[in-house]
């Protein structure tokens, strides 16, 4: 397996239990330096070799993001090796076209993050005819299947579906559906948000700067503000973070920590005047 060393829990944790138990055997390209991570992950998957290839869109620890889909996908060179992309900090919060891609690899995202949608809704896109029956099946995967005989071993359905588990709640995607065809109605696409996103992320660098804080600062970017490949969110790295995340949240401010860096999200739902009252509560709090 080919991978970074910048995935999120959900595929990491899995990986390392496996690994344990002698079941896989991973290479993690380290994500810094970001500006030749590219490359270096281009070259480290033409050499070939790979049953799976995984990596992030933008990755959650730093918000860096992969802007060339196309090319990593086109460095893998067996066309038995599976390109899978975590595309969860990427959908609706950067414009994303996968049809150069689309019937090669796998792309992953879910209805949490940018996509208003609470919990429960994820969904996997699923290039036609690749991994026709997987091993770990649910008997939804049978559907469009179902009446087909099992001599030919175990039935799949032909399209996405062949993926899935079993009974589920569908609220979610009820949710994802009436979030997508509101913002439809309004005429907000994904480069409108990742705009409006990015455009707070100045408006906040700027004054942030301007506040001069110990504490937190520019320099602490993990990806400054002039690399404009960068999901939604911004991550300063401080020994401090999870002391000023607490700092933070008791003045009326959410971020979350991971280690040592402190993530800032920004959304559709802030406005410059959001903004304003974070840098005006940030000097008080850290002052
Ligand atoms: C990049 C990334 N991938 C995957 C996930 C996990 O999603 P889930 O909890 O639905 O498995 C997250 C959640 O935070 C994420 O940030």
């Amino acid at each position: 397996v080919l991978t970074s060393d910048g995935e999120f829990h959900s595929f990491a944790r899995q990986m390392r239990r496996l690994e344990e138990d002698g079941l896989a055997v991973l290479t993690r390209v380290a994500t810094e330096p970001f500006e030749s991570f590219a490359a270096r992950f281009a070259a480290a998957a033409g050499r070939g070799g790979h049953d799976l290839v995984y990596v992030s869109q933008v990755f959650y620890n730093s918000g860096f993001a992969l802007a060339d889909l196309a090319g990593l996908v086109a460095a893998v060179p067996d066309q038995s090796t599976e390109i899978v992309i975590d595309g969860y900090h990427g959908f609706l919060a950067r414009p994303t076209d996968l049809r150069a891609i689309e019937g090669r690899a796998f792309y992953l995202a879910g209805g949490y993050k940018y996509a208003m949608a609470g919990e429960g809704v994820c969904f996997l896109h699923a290039p036609p005819g690749r991994i026709p029956r997987p091993r770990d099946t649910g008997w939804f995967a049978a559907f469009g299947a179902l009446q087909d005989s099992v001599a030919g071993g175990v039935p799949y359905a032909e399209d996405g579906g062949r993926f899935l588990g079993a009974t589920f709640d569908p609220v979610g995607l009820y949710r994802l559906v009436a979030v997508l065809a509101w913002l439809d109605e309004q005429g907000v696409t994904p480069a409108k948000i990742h705009a409006h996103a990015r455009a707070l992320q100045e408006q906040f660098v700027d004054g942030l700067a301007n506040l001069r804080l110990a504490a937190l600062h520019p320099g602490q970017l993990v990806v400054p503000l002039g690399q404009t490949d960068r999901g939604n969110f911004l991550t300063f790295r401080t020994a401090e973070a999870g002391a000023l995340h607490r700092r933070l949240r008791d003045a009326g401010i959410v971020t979350d920590h991971r280690d040592d860096r402190l993530r800032f999200g920004f959304g559709l739902y802030h406005g410059a005047g959001d903004v304003d009252a974070l840098l005006g509560r940030l000097c008080t709090a850290l002052a």
